[in-house]
């Protein structure tokens, strides 16, 4: 997909609930495809771990081409990895339809964030939980989607940490509609109708879908709860 169609089709997904892969059962990959994609879905998150930024490893390359190979829905990768700029052409080539570096790994994302666009895949920017706004606001004009880490990176099954949400509605005001809002980390039942009054659009959803035997119904129900506090706006048409 282009940049633009990504942002069109994920624009008018909202409330796009994203499944982050990381929980699922990778012995059976295929078939949690197939059944993620049967819950109706809008794109995969995948969380792509070093571990050496984040504590933890999880997978690279290979798997997020498997992933291209197994789902025309965008790929939304989150690359938790120290050194991005020596990765971002390789997991465009291998299918990624939106990459997002995080601020605290870079010592400036501007040319990061401008070559991803070039390469024509949207352009994501991640703040941690003790992250500050500040630190992402000179760089929003650079970015299509800024995304709002609810728990410290590393792991799937964490608790929500509430001060995502005064720095989601925080960016909204400064950015108004221009740019994506997206969310990672603890949103479940209990915790997704707030984030989207907090104006996230785009919601990372681990545990909450993996952690059930049943996708659709999960999903399902998120997609619900979100709706009941999405506002929509008008999509963009450039
Ligand atoms: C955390 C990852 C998340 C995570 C989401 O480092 O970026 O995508 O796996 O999982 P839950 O929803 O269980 O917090
Ligand atoms: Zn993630």
């Amino acid at each position: 997909m282009t940049i633009s169609e990504t942002i069109a089709h994920l624009r008018g997904s909202i409330p796009a609930v994203l499944p982050s892969l990381l929980m699922c059962d990778f012995g059976q990959l295929a078939n949690e495809v197939r059944r993620i994609e049967a819950a109706g879905v809008p794109g995969l998150h995948l969380d792509v771990m070093d571990g050496h930024f984040v504590p933890n490893l999880s997978y690279g390359l290979p798997l997020v081409e498997a992933f291209r190979r197994m789902t025309t829905l965008p790929l939304d990768v989150h690359l938790m990895i120290s050194n991005p700029a020596q990765y971002i052409e390789r997991y465009r080539e291998a299918g990624a339809d939106s990459m997002t570096i995080h601020v605290e790994a870079v010592h400036d994302p501007r040319p990061l964030l401008r070559e991803i666009r070039a390469i024509g895949a949207m352009a994501g920017l991640a703040l941690n939980p003790d992250t500050p706004v500040s630190a992402v606001r000179p760089y929003l004009k650079d970015c299509d989607l800024v995304l709002v880490m609810s728990v410290n990176p590393g792991f799937g099954g964490q608790k929500f940490d509430r001060r995502a949400l005064d720095k989601l509605a925080e960016l909204r005001s400064l950015a108004g509609d221009e740019l994506l809002l997206e969310i990672d980390g603890g949103v479940n039942d209990a915790t997704i109708a707030d984030c989207c009054a907090a104006g996230a659009q785009l919601l990372v959803v681990g545990s909450a879908i993996f952690g059930t035997s049943d996708y659709l119904a999960s999903t399902r129900r998120l997609v619900e709860l979100a709706s009941s506090k999405t506002t929509r706006s008008p999509q963009r048409t450039c």
